[in-house]
């Protein structure tokens, strides 16, 4: 078992596999960034299964696959159908943006993913790519309909809230569980990158977010949809699937933290809020052996720091160094 120095159980990696992303976000990156990794920085796919496996046997069982916008990796089913072979990874998941799903949902299923989380912050064509700058809305519902088609459970879609941008939408959103089996889940906007100096302005709370998306009951945690993550899960009265917040903001879940972030650079990152990583793939590259990297990731675990300072950083007018994408997601 992985165990911090706070006795956090470390059992989630999130694995990010490009930096890059086909879209630009307004809160996520700037228009017209490009300053992303080349082929030869990032991890290759021996270099994570190698990698992976050391998490594995040191008590990793969770894994979700991250960018950037992971379906824009080559090869990525087959990369996964490696990782599935890990016989102590029980959970394997996806975070996209959707647009690619259409594609390689059949493919996903057959290597051995198990479920998908979807970001969509607008259910309006016009909106939806004046946020994304390069997005087409249909290729994101379609691509939802294939992951249901294709057997995908539970599936999330990740819906950020910022204000001026999309709160109006937050009952539109709650009211679609009530048609379909999905989980919406509505997040804080983060500090993250130059795109974050503005995040407390943006923020949308917690209660102002749950105010929007009532009726809303609670439900007992045994019937939440399967995660790993820091979610909190409610359902409409007649809902089919649930709502979901996360707010790490507005309720700080840094006590139950059980997750690490592999960048796609092979940099071990241990907390969402951290600058500082360990060079993995570097030690990989220069010859580490199997005892050397888990060392390391002993290391950095043990390193984790105790919470986040987001509030304080976003009510500063400050964000943090790095973007989203370069972090993992
Ligand atoms: P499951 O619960 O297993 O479905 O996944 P998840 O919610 O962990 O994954 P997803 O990639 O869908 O994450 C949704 C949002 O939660 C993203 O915006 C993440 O950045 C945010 N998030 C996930 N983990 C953390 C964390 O450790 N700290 C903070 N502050 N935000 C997180
Ligand atoms: N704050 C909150 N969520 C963010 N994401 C990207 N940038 C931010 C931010 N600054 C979200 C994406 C996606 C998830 C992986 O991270 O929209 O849902
Ligand atoms: Fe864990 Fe850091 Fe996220 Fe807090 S901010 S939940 S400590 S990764």
């Amino acid at each position: 078992m992985l165990i911090d120095s706070l006795k956090r159980n470390i059992n989630y990696l999130r694995l990010s596999v490009t930096d890059r992303c086909n879209l630009r976000c307004s809160y996520c990156l700037p228009k017209l960034y490009s300053n992303f990794s080349s082929t030869s920085e990032i991890m290759s796919d021996e270099e994570i299964v190698s990698l992976v496996r050391s998490f594995a046997e040191l008590g990793i069982s969770k894994l979700r696959i991250t960018g950037g916008e992971p379906l824009l990796r080559p090869g990525l089913p087959s990369l996964i159908k490696k990782l599935r072979e890990l016989k102590s990874i029980d959970d394997i998941s996806l975070s996209t943006n959707g647009i690619f799903l259409k594609k390689f949902a059949p493919e996903l299923s057959d290597a051995g993913l198990d479920r998908i989380n979807i970001s969509i912050d607008s259910l309006n064509a016009d909106k939806y790519k004046s946020i994304t700058s390069f997005g087409e809305i249909t290729d994101v519902l379609e691509g939802i309909e294939c992951a249901l088609e294709n057997g995908f459970s539970p599936v999330k879609l990740n819906v950020v809230v910022s204000r001026g941008m999309n709160e109006d939408e937050i009952n539109d959103f709650a009211a679609l569980t009530e048609i379909y089996p999905i989980h919406i889940r509505f997040i804080e906007l983060m500090p993250m990158g130059e795109t974050g100096y503005f995040s407390f302005d943006k923020r949308v709370p917690l209660d102002e977010m749950m105010k929007l998306a009532q009726p809303l009951d609670p439900i007992p945690v045994e019937n939440w949809p399967k995660g790993s993550g820091p979610a909190k899960y409610f359902r409409r009265p007649n809902g089919i699937g649930t709502v979901g917040f996360i707010s790490p903001l507005s309720s700080n879940f840094c006590s139950d933290c059980n997750r690490m972030r592999l960048s796609a650079k092979g940099v071990l990152i241990s907390c969402l809020a951290d600058d500082q990583g360990m060079y993995l793939l570097r030690m990989l590259r220069a010859g580490a052996n199997e005892k050397e990297i888990k060392d390391a990731i002993k290391l950095t675990v043990s390193c984790k720091p105790e919470k986040h300072l987001m509030m304080e950083t976003a009510t500063e007018g400050k964000s943090y160094p790095q973007f989203m994408c370069q972090m993992g997601g």
